[in-house]
């Protein structure tokens, strides 16, 4: 581990005890679709019933971020709201009933909670909770529908994908808390709260790619290069990245993509040319850049019969599916992925643990840091396809 990930200035809170009490804290809220982000004074409440209070120390900025700071999808109802979902932190106190988790912890959010008990936590063959499963809608508490954000005149600011990270304290529910290794490099750790494990898992858990198998990537943003670094991992022989910004493509060697393809370089369609290359399609496909035309490319790229393609780009609303039913007796399969099939509280922290030994490599995802009040630049980074993720310390 290099002297950049050590820890241990991190590994614990300032002695002074604020449990129970409103924290005054700095947050960069959002005011209305485009605006730039406020760095302001924000008042946090203390964690309710099953909640937990949790000291943000690093957050980056996902393309999620960006499509609700644009106000391109549903999550644009409510403001001033704080938004960011891709963090690590430290717990400064819970609410009642929380057992799993204590003050000191090392946490990561996760916009995907997982409470263990409803009917879609007890089955295994879905990370989806009942309870709080991802909703671009929600901007309040599930206990009381309240915020534990506040202005100082105490007028409410909305939460945001069950995280709200862009602040230097939030509260979340403890099924969106998870406890990781607290030698864990948390700037690392931090990726793993969306876009690595979004990417990974699709590989891992929802695609399942088999070793000597062909990938194709559509999208190499942290997510499309995430699922490059599974596939590799997996053994996969042939992984293409497919992305109309080629200044992507050396990071995507680095992560194990055999070769590239630009649309904008090509006379046919893109699956045209991916059909040509790998005897009639690959075995799987991902598409990770939120485009429909891309997703179909992605569909078509794969082999009849037994290709796999995995959804995890966010398309807004009101757009539908651009297949024709008759194109599924091919034999091609399109999954949805949301967080990389991943329950996260209690598969997570292994996850976290093959970051550590080495197994999943992070290096080349955090491209940008930046302090915590130069977010508007962050995003700025993300916006012109600059960054794969800047990460801000708080
Ligand atoms: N064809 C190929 N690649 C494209 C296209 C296209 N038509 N349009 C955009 N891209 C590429 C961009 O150039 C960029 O490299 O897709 C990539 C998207 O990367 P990021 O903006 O960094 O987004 P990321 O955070 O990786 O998220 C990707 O997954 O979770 C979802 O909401 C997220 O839809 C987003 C996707
Ligand atoms: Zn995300
Ligand atoms: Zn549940």
């Amino acid at each position: 581990m290099d002297a950049f990930y050590h820890n241990s200035s991190v590994s614990s809170l300032e002695s002074t005890d604020t449990a129970g009490k409103v924290i005054t804290c700095k947050a960069a809220v959002a005011w209305g679709p485009g605006q730039p982000l406020v760095i302001q004074d924000v008042q946090v409440a203390p964690p309710q019933k099953m909640e937990v209070r949790v000291k943000i120390l690093f957050t980056s900025i996902c393309h999620t971020d960006l499509s609700a700071w644009k106000g391109e999808n549903e999550a644009q109802r409510a403001y001033p709201r704080i938004l960011g979902h891709e963090a690590a932190g430290i717990v400064e106190s819970v609410g009642e009933g929380v057992e799993d988790i204590k003050k000191g912890d090392h946490v990561i959010p996760i916009f995907q909670g997982e409470c263990g008990n409803c009917m879609c936590c007890r089955n295994q063959k879905t990370n989806l909770c009942q309870k709080f499963g991802v909703n671009p809608l929600k901007s309040v508490m599930v206990n009381d529908g309240k915020t534990r954000f506040s202005s100082k005149d105490g007028s409410p600011i909305f939460h945001f994908l069950n995280t709200s990270t862009f602040t230097q304290y939030t509260v979340i529910d403890s099924a969106c808390a998870v406890k990781i290794d607290s030698q864990a490099p948390l700037q690392k750790m931090t990726l793993l709260s969306c876009g690595v494990s979004t990417g990974v898992g699709a590989a891992w858990n929802v695609a399942d790619v088999q070793p000597g198998s062909s990938v194709a990537i559509f999208g190499l943003g942290a997510v499309g290069l995430a699922v490059a670094e599974g596939a590799r991992v997996r053994g996969a022989s042939k992984i293409i990245g497919v992305d109309i910004n080629p200044t992507k493509f050396p990071k995507g060697k680095a992560v194990g993509i055999t070769e590239f393809i630009n649309p904008k370089d090509l006379e046919v369609a893109v699956h045209e040319k991916i059909v040509a290359i790998t005897e009639g399609g690959v075995d799987y496909s991902f598409e990770c850049a939120g485009n429909l035309e891309v997703l179909r490319e992605a569909f078509l790229s794969t082999h009849t019969g037994w290709g796999v393609t995995v959804l995890l780009g966010i398309h807004p609303s009101p757009k539908l599916l651009p297949i024709h039913p008759m194109e599924l007796f091919d034999g091609r399969e399109i999954r949805g992925s949301v967080f990389g099939g991943y329950k996260g509280k209690t598969q997570l922290p292994k996850l976290a643990k093959q970051c550590m030994c080495g197994t999943l490599k992070l290096e080349e995802f955090i491209t940008h840091e930046l302090p915590f009040h130069n977010i508007n630049e962050a995003f700025q980074l993300l916006v012109e396809g600059k960054s794969l993720r800047c990460l801000l310390q708080l």
